[in-house]
């Protein structure tokens, strides 16, 4: 097992990485204040993993919220459910809250976690490769309004991170490519070397090649875990993270949540950063070409949806988080490995990228 550091001072915590994670309880109560827990999941992974971490957790006073799967239920409905549970079966303030499921599981207990009686302890266990390399580091949380993408939610950092890669195994192949999106945004945004061991690599990660997957998870945390430890309420820094967001929220918007994967319309999000990027000379073709070659190689759509024009990506970027005084602000690369995040895009060159799109 591997362990990295969230380093933020009192609210630092560590990230388990390994295989067979699931079978350990006293790494997961050693960070657990009470003897009531919270599980909250989705009903695909709840007959795939419950059992093991009900198991686990022997003892403790276990409520299971068996939320709907999927993005679409990303909402305050369905958060409802998770406080509904936690006042039906008096949890206090040292309940603990466990997300066993992909991003929108995190995403939303985590936020419950922020919420309930102003504030408890939550830990994540990412079963998507998306979120052990990304959603479950960082204390992002939050739900979807139907106008915009993560538009409500809240910082808070849970109290440890459990990622075991045994889980990836039960993975759909599109997941799979979905979270392929977010780690090679990190080679794109900080790590050319990296970049280069996903190219060569992709074939066996897409395979799961344990190795090779274990590796790729350790290093995207180890680049989150540092940008986040820099920047942690997105003041600066932590924005690079958000390479292809402003394009891929809009896409997930405009397609309705869930019909096109975050990572998906990450990918092709990403492809658009780096296409703008090439239109303003600071990245060149040769660049443009082997970026949007390696998002191809994960499996990811490379374009815009057909149906989204330049009007519709205009109106839904208006409203991503990163548009400050009404002036919009986008990730783009100097280089291969070097992001930056910038107003000074020309509007032209963005006309010229959002005409990828082709309607
Ligand atoms: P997801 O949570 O919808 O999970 C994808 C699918 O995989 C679901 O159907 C789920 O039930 C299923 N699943 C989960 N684990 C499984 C397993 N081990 N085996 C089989 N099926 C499994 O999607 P996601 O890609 O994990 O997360 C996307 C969400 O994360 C989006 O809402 C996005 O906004 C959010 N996100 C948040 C952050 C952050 O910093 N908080 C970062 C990136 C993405
Ligand atoms: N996924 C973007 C962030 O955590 O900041």
């Amino acid at each position: 097992m591997q362990c990295l550091n969230v380093d933020l001072g009192d609210r630092s915590y560590p990230i388990y990485i390994g295989s067979g994670l699931f079978d350990s309880s006293d790494l997961l109560v050693s960070h657990m204040k009470g003897r009531q827990v919270c599980i909250v999941t989705d009903d695909t992974v709840a007959p795939l993993y419950l059992g093991n971490l009900e198991r686990v957790l022997q003892g403790f006073k276990v409520t299971k919220v068996i939320l709907p799967t999927g993005e679409a239920f990303k909402n305050w409905a369905t958060l409802q459910q998770i406080f509904d549970a936690l006042l039906n079966d008096r949890h206090d303030r040292r309940t603990t809250l466990i997300a066993l499921g992909g991003g929108v599981i995190g995403d939303m207990t985590g936020f419950a976690a922020a919420c309930y009686q102003r504030g408890v302890d939550f830990i994540q266990i990412p079963t998507t490769l998306l979120s052990q390399v990304d959603s479950s580091v960082g204390g992002k949380t939050g739900i979807n309004h139907p106008a915009g993408k993560n538009m409500i939610g809240a910082f808070y950092q849970p109290q440890a991170v459990l990622i075991d890669t045994d889980s990836l195994k039960t993975l759909p192949e599109r997941e799979i490519s979905a979270g392929l999106a977010e780690i090679i945004k990190y080679g794109f945004i900080r790590d050319a070397q990296f970049l280069a061991w996903l190219e060569s690599n992709m074939p066996a990660l897409r395979a799961l090649d344990s190795q090779l997957i274990t590796e790729a998870i350790q290093r995207s945390c180890a680049i989150k875990a540092e940008v986040v430890a820099a920047d942690e309420r997105e003041g600066g820094v932590r924005a690079i993270l958000n390479l292809g967001h402003t394009f891929g929220h809009a896409i997930e918007t405009h397609q309705g949540y869930g019909n096109w994967l975050h990572g998906e319309a990450v990918g092709a999000g990403m492809v658009m950063a780096l296409d703008l990027s090439a239109r303003m000379g600071w990245i060149s073709s040769e660049d443009l070409a082997r970026g949007t070659s390696v998002v191809a190689s994960a499996g990811l759509p490379v374009m815009p949806p057909e149906n989204m024009s330049q009007t519709d990506f205009r109106r839904l970027m208006a409203v991503d988080k990163k548009v400050l005084d009404g002036q919009l602000r986008l990730v783009l690369l100097r280089a291969l490995g070097d992001a930056t995040v910038t107003t000074d895009f020309d509007a032209d060159a963005l006309s010229g990228c959002l005409a990828m799109s082709p309607a």
